[in-house]
């Protein structure tokens, strides 16, 4: 029996979230932490999936008497939608059986691109049990994962999916699709979460509503965050850190312009920014969720990231994972 076991990165969104869906450019970071699928095929039909170690929220938990715990079933839900509708897409008619694990580290749903490598790495597992391999195999489940995120969520740019499946630092060229590496130095970075209220889709179609219903307004601020994205490639492939700071900031002021800050993002922008970081934002659909700091040095990584702790915020990653989806078959 072939056992196919697949690891994707998760990644963060350095620049361009929002206005990547209407077809600007991105620049995207794949982090060193994973998501492990594991599956074979089974003759009787239909998906069976263990989860293991996958970490949920817990909403409350009161103790008198008996003992009551309430979880966050919805994330849980919406995390099997991806695995389900890539069962569908990518397994197809090939594979009618599946026994699947999942593990993973990361809370799901705080947007480091759970869902992507989700959707990704149900793609692959699917297209390694149907025999496909190597570059192949990469290039069609960055592909399949992204139109499985297209599905589920009702619209998707192709950031996440092809971050998570080529890895290192990407410059997303949605109009393509393409993902083109960046050469770069060491970025001293901080990726963390705090709570997330809202879902990527819910905060994509707030964006949309908000564009429709001031479109000079919106259109303008969208054209922004692409003029932005170019200059970040720029000062990323010249390793000038003191700008790509800057412009990490020009970036989440106009994300404020789209309504997608929260508060407990915009607090640890602020104070890291006061503290000496050179930049500072939130990241991704926004909402809460995820938001990426860029310090001066190593050290000073240390320094922020107790700054970032004390004020609620949940460290993810401080280095790159210059490596994408890879897939083991035995
Ligand atoms: C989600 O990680 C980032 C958004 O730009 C949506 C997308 O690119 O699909 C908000």
């Amino acid at each position: 029996m072939k056992i196919v076991e697949v690891s994707v990165p998760t990644k963060v969104t350095l620049f361009g979230e929002h206005a990547v869906v209407y077809g600007k450019p991105a620049i995207a970071i794949a982090i060193p932490r994973r998501i492990v699928l594991r599956g074979s095929a089974s003759t009787s039909p239909g998906l069976r999936i263990r989860l293991s170690n996958v970490r949920v929220e817990i909403r409350s938990v009161r103790i008198d008497g008996s003992t009551e715990v309430e979880v966050d079933v919805d994330e849980l839900r919406r995390i099997l939608s991806y695995v389900v509708k890539g069962f569908e897409i990518a397994c197809r008619d090939e594979v009618k059986g599946l026994d699947l694990e999942i593990r993973s580290d990361l809370p799901i749903g705080v947007g480091l691109g759970t869902s992507a490598a989700v959707s990704v790495g149900m793609a692959a597992l699917c297209l390694a049990l149907r025999g496909y391999e190597g570059s192949e195999l990469v290039e069609e489940a960055a592909h399949l994962g992204w139109r499985i995120e297209r599905e589920v969520q009702g619209a998707a740019s192709p950031m996440d999916t092809f971050t998570v499946a080529y890895g290192g630092v990407r410059f997303i060229e949605p109009w393509i699709p393409r993902a083109v590496a960046l050469d770069h130095g060491d970025l001293p970075l901080i990726v963390g979460y705090t709570p997330k209220r809202f879902t990527t889709a819910q905060l994509v179609a707030e964006v949309r509503k908000l564009r429709e219903s001031y479109p000079q307004i919106l259109n303008p601020v969208i054209e922004l965050v692409g003029l932005v994205v170019e200059e970040a490639r720029k000062a990323i492939e010249r390793n000038d850190l003191e700008k790509l700071g800057e412009l990490m900031v020009l970036n989440h002021r106009l994300l404020h312009v789209l309504g997608v800050v929260s508060l407990e993002t915009e607090k640890i922008v602020r104070t890291v920014l006061e503290m000496g970081a050179l930049g500072a934002k939130m990241s991704g659909a926004g909402g809460g969720g995820a938001f990426v700091v860029l310090a001066k040095d190593r050290r000073d990584v240390d320094k922020l990231s107790n700054v970032v702790e004390a004020l609620g915020g949940r460290i993810v990653a401080t280095s790159i994972e210059e490596s994408g989806l890879k897939v083991f078959s035995g």
